[in-house]
Formats: C-alpha cells, sequence, structure tokens
C-alpha cells in the first residue's frame, strides 16, 4: 500500500546496531528523503552511497543538532547508550529542543518497559523524563517502550553453557525479551505509518523466567543447563571478578532485579500490529543461534 505519510524521515543513532537496522527497514520499505544523524559519518559512506543523506550530529553537542532537523520531518530519536545516571536525560533533551525548534512532525523515541518509579534499572528515570519531555513538546509522537534485547541471552548464554548453569538474580521474574531486529523493524514501522500519539510495549510474544532460558540452552546445546538463583550481591561478585567496573556491574544487576520485581513481565501484540509479523520467540531466536551458544558463531 502506497504510504501517504510525507518525510523525511530522519534516523539519529545510525551508526548503531539498532539504527543499522531501522535504516534497513525503511530502505525496503520505499522510505523517502531518508536521513541518517550519526557522531561517526565516516562510518555511513556506503549508506550515502544508497541514496540516504547522512548529517553529523551528537546530543552532547547541540550546536550540531539544528542541522540535522533543519526542514523539520518525522523523527526516530534511539535512547543513547550513557549508563551514568541523568547522562541520558541531558542528551535526549537537546535532541528533543531542537526537534521542536526545527518543526519536527512526529517523534519517535526508543524508551523502556514500565520506566516509572519503582522500576530499578539504573537509567529507568532517564527513559521516564525523556517520555515526559516528548510528551511536553505537544508534538504526535510514538513512545516505543522496548523490553530487554533477546540478543543480550547471546552474551550471557555461551558464559552459562560454559559454567554449566545459567546464574541469575531474576528469582522467579519474567521478561518480554524481544529481538533487536523485531525493535527496528517496529521503530520503522511507527516511524514511516503511526499518527496521533501512543505508548507502545515493544515485546516477544510472550514473557520468559530464566528456567525457561535455562531449558532452552540446554536444548540448543545438549547439555543439561539447570538455572541456579543468587542474590544480587553475589552477581555484582562475579561480575566484578570477571573484570567488569563497579558501576556497570551494578546497573547490569539492576535488569536482573527489574525481572524479579515483575517490572518487565509484559508481552504485547505490539510488534506484529505495527509490523504485521508477529515478533521471534526467544526459543526461535536462541535455537538459531546455536552456533554462538555454543561458542561456534
Ligand atoms: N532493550 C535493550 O535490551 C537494550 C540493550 C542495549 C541498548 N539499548 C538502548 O537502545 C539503544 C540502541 O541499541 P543498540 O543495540 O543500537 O546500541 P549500540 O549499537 O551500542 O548503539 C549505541 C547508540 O547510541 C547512539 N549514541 C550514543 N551517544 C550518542 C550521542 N551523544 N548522540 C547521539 N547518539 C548517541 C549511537 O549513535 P551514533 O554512534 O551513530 O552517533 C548509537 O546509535 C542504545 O543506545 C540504548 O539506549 C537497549
Amino acid at each position: 500500500m502506497p504510504n501517504s505519510i510525507k518525510g523525511p524521515f530522519i534516523v539519529t543513532g545510525a551508526s548503531g546496531q539498532l539504527g543499522g537496522q531501522v535504516i534497513e527497514a525503511l530502505l525496503e520499505e520505499g522510505a523517502e528523503p531518508l536521513v541518517a544523524v550519526t557522531r561517526s559519518p565516516e562510518k555511513l559512506e556506503a549508506l550515502r552511497a544508497r541514496g540516504v543523506e547522512i548529517r553529523a550530529g551528537d546530543f552532547n553537542d547541540p550546536a550540531t543538532l539544528g542541522p540535522c532537523f533543519a526542514g523539520g520531518g518525522r523523527l526516530l530519536i534511539i535512547s543513547t547508550d550513557d549508563l551514568a545516571p541523568g547522562k541520558r536525560f541531558a542528551a535526549h533533551r537537546n535532541a528533543i529542543s531542537a526537534a521542536k525548534e526545527a518543526g519536527v512532525s512526529h517523534i519517535v523515541y526508543t524508551s523502556l518497559t514500565n520506566p516509572d518509579e519503582v522500576n530499578p534499572i539504573g537509567f529507568a528515570r532517564d527513559h521516564r523524563e525523556t517520555e515526559a519531555s516528548i510528551k511536553d513538546t505537544g508534538i504526535s509522537h510514538t513512545i516505543l517502550r522496548n523490553c530487554l534485547y533477546a540478543d543480550l541471552l547471546l552474551m550471557n548464554g555461551p558464559q552459562a553453557v560454559g559454567a554449566g548453569a545459567l546464574y541469575s538474580a531474576a528469582g522467579d521474574g519474567k521478561a518480554g525479551y524481544v529481538t533487536r531486529a523485531d525493535c527496528a523493524r517496529a521503530a520503522a514501522a511507527a516511524l514511516f505509518t503511526e499518527t496521533g500519539s501512543s505508548v507502545r510495549d515493544i515485546t516477544g510474544p510472550a514473557a520468559v523466567g530464566q528456567a525457561d532460558i535455562a531449558a532452552i540452552l540446554s536444548e540448543a546445546t545438549g547439555k543439561e543447563i539447570p538455572y541456579v538463583p543468587i542474590t544480587r550481591d553475589a552477581l555484582v561478585a562475579a561480575m566484578v571478578g570477571n573484570g567488569l567496573p563497579e558501576f556497570m556491574a551494578d546497573v547490569f544487576s539492576s535488569f536482573d532485579v527489574a525481572i524479579a520485581e515483575g517490572c518487565l513481565n509484559v508481552a504485547s501484540g505490539d510488534v506484529e500490529e505495527l509490523t504485521g509479523q508477529k515478533g521471534q520467540s526467544v526459543r526461535d531466536f536462541l535455537l538459531a543461534n546455536k552456533a554462538v551458544l555454543i561458542g561456534q558463531g
């Protein structure tokens, strides 16, 4: 169906993993004009050759943002990756101000599942404040509350396979893990087609617990990998013992606490509603990435 929504379609964070996949999805849809904003334009020369306009911009340098959003259009703000509390919001606020100034007509933002006061994730407040700031502009918007990436399981999955057990401080909690690829397709669809203002829960088709994940790892590897619940302190100590700086161990362990407390136990149909295709389950995703889990990927 031809799309009557006018661009340009502007994607920030374009050299990141999610940004790159969003741009591929938009190119596939024929979204144009398409603008990629990044701190590292030199990384995106190949996209320029495919007709994407590349603009250099850094949310921490407001002077760069006016030219990035000049002329307005529809804007996807990909949240930055700063783990220090408050840093993301400070950066996002610059992007939102510049968007308003430039007359952007719709903002899509990659937020977090349930970013309310009780969410223990270290940077939940940054997402909460960014959402509020976007609402305050009066510009129509789509908030995409992305749950934890299933892709993160490709980082701790091989560790669990190597250790012979999946250790986590998530208790019996569940999370609506969603693949980065599904987040990208949902963001592209929102940027290309959404009207009005809404908050969408971008999750996998079902929330899963650590025991479920351990069972999938066992199935994928043919080795019995039990789930062993541990405390947050024990998890932080193990991460620090493996060389992770303490503040990062603190942030990463807060994901487990959020799962244990039920903050990420959400499964919605929003990926399918936006993209027309059901999100990939954790089981299908992990089985498709068996080689990574056994250290051969
Ligand atoms: N749901 C989850 O489980 C999960 C996991 C990891 C991350 N995230 C969030 O989702 C975002 C995208 O994920 P990803 O997998 O694509 O992460 P990634 O590959 O690490 O990319 C980081 C992104 O942050 C952007 N960025 C960092 N500092 C910036 C700044 N000062 N100004 C503008 N952009 C800045 C980068 O853009 P350029 O380098 O192109 O400028 C890049 O797009 C992350 O940044 C983070 O907020 C979510």
